[in-house]
């Protein structure tokens, strides 16, 4: 292969301008293939390199939020008649010493997120706007550099507790970086900031932009209820309702009751269609909705270490009908190979919960501790980057199996 070709070829792709406005699916396409030749030519170093300064490049991001620089930088740029904005007045909108924010300012430039052209002056590139207040994307920088407090205590976790695989949730590496026994929860419900942008990730089209349940599961097939006062679907720690208001928008002739539960703080600041019932329940506590068609649990079994998690379901089956079933949408983790995605949220639940992403065996297991049974499992055709799939469950009728 003439490498030196190759360089040409990308030097005059990237040089056109022309690759900022292709498609969609053919810039995912491109960029995965960019991701493949990069990971074939770096060298240890720099794999070293950009694994320890991800973490810096992250935060200078997080400063600028925090700052409401974004929000600064879009409201000005829009005013000036060459887009471009100045330290000097941005500090004064952001009320930040104007060598401080002109030091994140110039941190955001090899970024890409901001462009400078004299040290004082900046404009915007196509990534500012993700950042603005109003945008998902700050809350998810909010949401996982708060992260990195606990991940970054890890080594001193293991240390003490000697390198024992994390199973119980009190002695959390999450608690032990707080100094606490404090649940995740239970400590975000008294960090408005943090709760707002945990809510707001979980509810962000990132978590959905992918092929959705109700396209891979038979929804028309399995959620049948005989009279329209009967509950069709509990969302199950159901966040802001999304994925109910979904449901309700793709199946709107089905008939029968939707119900959003969560912790009171979460189900209060729900924005749903006043047709979706929100009840205030904690879910080890006893199901209130009794015989529903179906309980959904969307991603909340993995924030729970086997006990807790089999506790949940056990109070789903309590409540459950011969005909309910328990839909539990996760991750299967494959045995080999996981996704990179797939690696920091097996290592997020270890920090957070003292829990873990789980392979198709291990949700078996789990319904079993519970007394339901698996009986379905459905993921979308072909590969899914985030091995999304339904764990559907049923009561147990067999006495001796
Ligand atoms: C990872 S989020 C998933 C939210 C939603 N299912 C989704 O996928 O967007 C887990 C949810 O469980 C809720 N939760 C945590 N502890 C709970 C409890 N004891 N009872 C009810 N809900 C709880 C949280 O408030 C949060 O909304």
């Amino acid at each position: 292969m003439d490498i030196s070709q190759l360089i040409e070829s990308i030097d005059s792709a990237t040089s056109s301008g022309k690759l900022e406005t292709i498609d969609p699916q053919q810039r995912a396409q491109l960029f995965e293939a960019c991701n493949r030749l990069k990971r074939q030519c770096e060298s240890p170093l720099d794999k070293t390199l950009g694994l320890l300064y991800t973490c810096h490049q992250a935060i200078a991001v997080r400063l600028a939020v925090d700052l409401k620089l974004f929000d600064a930088i879009a409201k000005r740029s829009s005013e000036s008649e060459d887009g471009k904005v100045r330290v000097s007045q941005l500090s004064e909108d952001v009320k930040g010493d104007p060598k401080l924010v002109g030091r994140i300012m110039k941190s955001l430039v090899p970024l890409d997120i901001l462009k400078q052209h004299t040290s004082d002056t900046f404009s915007t590139t196509r990534f500012t706007e993700a950042y603005v207040s109003s945008s998902w994307m700050s809350s998810a920088v909010i949401f996982f550099t708060h992260l990195f407090l606990f991940v970054a205590k890890l080594p001193e976790y293991f240390e003490e507790k000697g390198w024992k695989n994390p199973d119980d949730i009190q002695d959390s590496p999450f608690n032990f970086a707080l100094g606490s026994k404090r649940g995740y929860f239970d400590y975000m419900s008294s960090k408005p900031y943090y709760q707002n942008a945990f809510d707001t990730v979980m509810a962000s089209p990132y978590r959905r932009d992918e092929k959705s349940w109700m396209d891979f599961f038979p929804v028309e097939e399995k959620l049948r209820v005989q009279n329209a006062s009967d509950v069709l679907l509990v969302d199950v720690g159901g966040g802001r309702g999304k994925d109910l208001q979904i449901f309700r928008d793709r199946f709107p002739d089905l008939q029968g009751r939707l119900v959003l539960q969560d912790l009171s703080h979460v189900a209060g600041t729900a924005d749903i269609p006043s047709e979706i019932e929100t009840q205030a329940h904690n879910f080890f506590d006893e199901q209130p909705v009794k015989g529903a068609k179906a309980y959904y649990l969307r991603t909340v079994l993995h924030d729970w270490p086997d006990k807790e998690a089999v506790e949940i379901l056990s109070r789903l089956r309590e409540a459950m009908s011969p005909g309910s079933l328990v839909l539990i949408h996760e991750k299967a983790m494959p045995e080999t190979n996981i996704p990179w995605m797939a690696a920091i949220g097996d290592m997020t639940m270890m920090t957070a919960f003292s829990a873990r992403e789980r392979t198709k065996n291990e949700w078996e297991d789990l319904l079993n501790r519970a007394q339901l049974k698996l009986t379905g499992f459905w993921k979308p055709e072909g590969t899914s980057a985030q091995q999304q799939v339904i764990i559907e469950g049923s009561i147990n009728l067999c006495e001796n199996c």
